[in-house]
């Protein structure tokens, strides 16, 4: 996968190397003989970060009930595999942070405090919020700062699977760990005796993030040295804004994306994941969420299932599947289900050639059955679920020929300019992109069109869903797909259709977030819309 980067920035890792050679060397000599605890990279963050003094590791992601919840944004330490504990940046101290279950129609209301030592706020990914409530800094909010607080509230419409995360400096944030689950319960649906929530993502298990590789973090407590006393190093996950000459888009190396070699399921890999237990005669849900930046090809070992949501939206009349791979792109949204009919210990797991794929392994645990004698088959190709054919026809709210007010094109694309890597829609990046207009009641049609030679684009709309109407030219044939992020792979084509229901400015961009922060964002906005939101320019706001 992209072999042309690999070069390049094994270039840019041996330069930062250099770097930092250099500058330990000119602070003092060897590491050892350093005053770490004089040592304080930043001090405007030092003043303001707790020193992480928080060394538990073993996470327990909790569920809250209810309609009214705090999420605190602060540092942690976590053990993402055995052996490996980094520090990451959580809502409630773990990663994911708790996952909130709320009743459809009903009022909820999220306080959100920060206490890192960066701004942040909170997007409801996939829920059709007010806009004020959308979370994105510069657009619908200013970014809250370290030690204030923002309260987020909605009425829970829609019930289904959905996230949040941090939307401020995203392709960061979320690197991090800042994300959690969201699930809106129908008031009336079917009931599954187990009902269980799979966050999936991927890390760099050298503990850095994208940004101490672009080094505008000051974040070097996070790399490897091995002599220094991390706890008292207080450089900071700072605001270092100063290192400009370093940044991501000039060093042009955040999007080799083989420098993540960990992947976990709820925060943890391997041996670490938690055991998903059920008894015999169940009927089990299970809810894929992708917080990640890569494609994950999910596969249920022992059992028939079926596809009952995407993006948390229904599948009419879903087939049965047996051994075949649900590919689930960044920030997809997939509800599987099946009945617990096999006594044995059974895998759910990610394929694919990627050595990491060893660590997205969830154990199906059948109590009171001693474990059974599944082995991995992670390498194997399996038919993969072709969503645009599966299920019974149903329902349309759109057809392809039918009458819209307004049609437009999005060009996707990767481009070089000025020697830097760019993701382009319509041949522009992000604030320059032309912005879909719409007025409230308006039917839209988008084609959406992948140019690029290699990379996927899962392109998610902000505050409302859309209906799939064709792939490649090809209405779909199944069952409606409705949608909030919709993948496409290089060359491909999609045509979706939507109805401009939810007055705002909303965001329409690539969710691997390194193509957002390099341009793939476009705005969807309502020209007769009016906000009293006034950006601060001194909030440091960083929507994408
Ligand atoms: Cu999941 Cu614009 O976000
Ligand atoms: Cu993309």
């Amino acid at each position: 996968m992209k072999t042309g980067w690999k070069l390049k920035s094994a270039a840019v890792v041996g330069a930062i190397a250099v770097l930092l050679t250099g500058c330990f060397n000119s602070s003092g000599g060897s590491m050892g003989g350093m005053d770490h605890s004089k040592m304080n990279m930043d001090d405007k963050s030092a003043a303001q970060q707790p020193t992480n003094t928080n060394t538990s590791t073993t996470v327990k992601v909790a569920t809250l009930t209810g309609k009214e919840f705090t999420l605190t944004a602060k540092t942690s330490n976590q053990e993402l595999a055995p052996g490996i504990t980094l520090p990451v940046w959580t809502f409630n101290n773990s990663v994911p942070g708790p996952e909130l279950r709320v009743k459809q129609g009903e009022t909820v209301k999220i306080n959100l405090k920060n206490e890192l030592p960066e701004p942040v706020t909170i997007h409801w990914h996939g829920v059709p919020v007010p806009n004020a409530m959308d979370g994105i800094p510069g657009v619908t909010q200013n970014a809250v700062q370290p030690g204030q607080s923002f309260t987020y509230t909605f009425k829970a419409d829609v019930p289904g699977t959905y996230w949040y995360h941090s939307h401020q400096d995203s392709v960061n944030q979320l690197d991090r760990g800042l994300y959690g689950s969201f699930i809106v319960e129908p008031k009336d649906g079917t009931k599954v005796d187990r009902d269980y929530t799979l966050v999936l993502d991927e890390w760099m298990s050298t503990g850095m993030s994208m940004s101490d590789m672009n080094m505008s973090g000051g974040n070097m407590s996070k790399m490897d040295m091995s002599n220094m006393d991390h706890s008292k190093m207080n450089m900071g996950n700072s605001n270092n804004k100063g290192s400009n000459s370093m940044d991501h888009s000039q060093m042009n190396m955040g999007h080799d994306m083989s420098m993540y070699d960990l992947f976990t399921v709820n925060g943890k890999s391997g041996s670490l994941v938690d055991k998903l237990p059920v008894k015999q005669g169940e009927k089990v849900r299970i809810r894929l969420i992708n917080a990640g930046y890569l494609s994950h090809q999910i596969h249920l070992h022992g059992h028939e299932f079926k596809i009952t949501a995407s993006d948390g939206q229904p599948i009419h009349n879903p087939g049965i599947l047996k051994d075949s791979v649900v590919t689930i792109a960044p920030g997809e949204r997939y509800d599987i289900e099946f009945e617990a009919n096999n006594p044995g210990q059974w895998l759910i797991e990610d394929h694919g050639e990627n050595k990491a794929v060893a660590g997205m392994k969830a154990v199906i645990a059948y109590e009171g059955v001693a474990a059974g004698s599944d082995k991995p088959n992670d390498k194997e190709k399996l038919p993969v679920v072709d969503l645009t054919r599966y299920g019974q026809a149903g329902k349309m709210n759109f057809t392809l020929d039918q009458k819209y007010t307004m049609e437009y094109t999005m060009n996707l694309n990767t481009e070089m300019k000025n020697g830097d890597m760019v993701y382009t829609i319509n041949g522009k990046t992000f604030p320059e992109t032309e912005p879909i207009k719409v007025k409230k009641g308006d039917t839209v049609k988008v084609r959406l069109v992948n140019n690029s030679k290699t990379d996927d684009h899962p392109m998610h709309l902000h505050g409302h869903f859309f209906q799939v109407l064709s792939k490649n030219g090809k209405p779909l044939e199944g069952s409606p797909v409705i949608k909030d992020t919709l993948n496409l792979k290089p060359g491909e084509e999609y045509v979706v259709a939507f109805e401009a229901d939810n007055e705002g400015n909303w965001m329409f961009h690539c969710h691997d977030l390194h193509h957002a922060s390099a341009g793939m964002v476009t705005e969807l906005k309502y020209t007769d819309y009016k906000t009293d939101f006034v950006p601060d320019p001194k909030a440091g706001n960083k929507p994408e």
